[in-house]
């Protein structure tokens, strides 16, 4: 069987990540910081408390799972905060900081302690969650944009670092997702932009070619596919999973 691990595994994005490997017949390990979600994982998804922005934590976590599995298969570096919505001459560097902790040291973090598994093995898939906002811009969340680029950068690198060891990495852009995560950057959005949140989701789905917000299994889907060898000559790309946006600030 496949072994994938999933950063930020316990709700959103990467529980649907996770169920949708689970299906598929993969061995699942997922991380989170929501100890009381990890609790409620699904039985046989194998769930670790783990900050995603911690070296430390990370290395323990990448110990065990050699112990336990003996190597990876495939890597989901997923987690991600929105950080905060501001104008730039408003922007708190703490928030700034804590969004880039997570975002994007956490993604290299994974890649870091996922390559030093799949090196020797001669083989390896990673797939970065990064999004839209890392292939055009969101104004108000600078510090999510600045991040979410610097995914795409680094996932670009990590291809050409381990593509001759037989390692494929990719990064999915999801537009905006339908749950809970996208009701709260909409009612901030709304909040800086003295619009209603319902005007700020209209604007969203209506800045798409297909006219509705993404739906977590069609990220998961893709996660699946890139992981497969359906996706063998497939690396280095940033790929949009988003309805086609053509406008971003309608
Ligand atoms: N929801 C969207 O519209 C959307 C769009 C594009 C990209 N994304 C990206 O998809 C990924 C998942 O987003 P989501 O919508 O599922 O978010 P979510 O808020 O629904 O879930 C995020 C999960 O991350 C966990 N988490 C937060 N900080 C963590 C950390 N430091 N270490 C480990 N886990 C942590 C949370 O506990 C939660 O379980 C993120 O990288 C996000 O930026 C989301």
């Amino acid at each position: 069987m496949k072994r994938v691990l999933i950063t930020a595994g316990a709700n959103g994005i990467g529980l649907v990540m996770a169920r949708a490997f689970q299906g598929a017949g993969y061995r699942v390990w997922v991380t989170d910081v929501d100890a009381a979600m990890i609790s409620t994982l699904p039985p046989g998804i194998r769930g670790s408390h783990v900050d995603a922005a911690s070296e430390a934590g990370m290395a323990t976590l990448f110990a065990e799972i050699a112990e336990a599995w003996g190597g990876l298969d495939v890597l989901c570096a997923n987690a991600g905060i929105k950080g905060p919505t501001a104008a730039i001459e408003d922007m708190p560097l703490e928030g700034w900081h804590q969004c880039l902790g997570v975002n994007l040291d956490g993604a290299m973090l994974a890649a870091k302690f996922a390559a030093r598994l799949m090196k020797p093995a001669k083989s390896g898939v990673m797939i970065f969650t990064s999004s839209t906002s890392g292939l055009y811009g969101t104004p108000y969340r600078a510090p999510y944009v600045a991040a979410k680029w610097g995914v795409i950068g680094l996932m670009k690198t990590v291809a050409m670092e381990l593509g001759p060891f037989g390692i494929r990495a990719n990064a999915i852009c999801p537009g905006s997702v339908n749950g809970p995560r996208i009701d709260r950057v909409i009612e901030a959005e709304a909040a800086a932009k003295g619009m209603t949140p319902d005007a700020v989701r209209q604007g969203y789905a209506a800045g798409t070619a297909l006219k509705r917000l993404t739906d977590p299994e069609d990220v998961a889907g893709m996660a699946l596919f890139l992981a497969s060898d359906a996706a063998r000559m497939i690396s280095g790309q940033a790929l949009a999973v988003d309805g086609m946006t053509y406008n971003v600030d309608p």
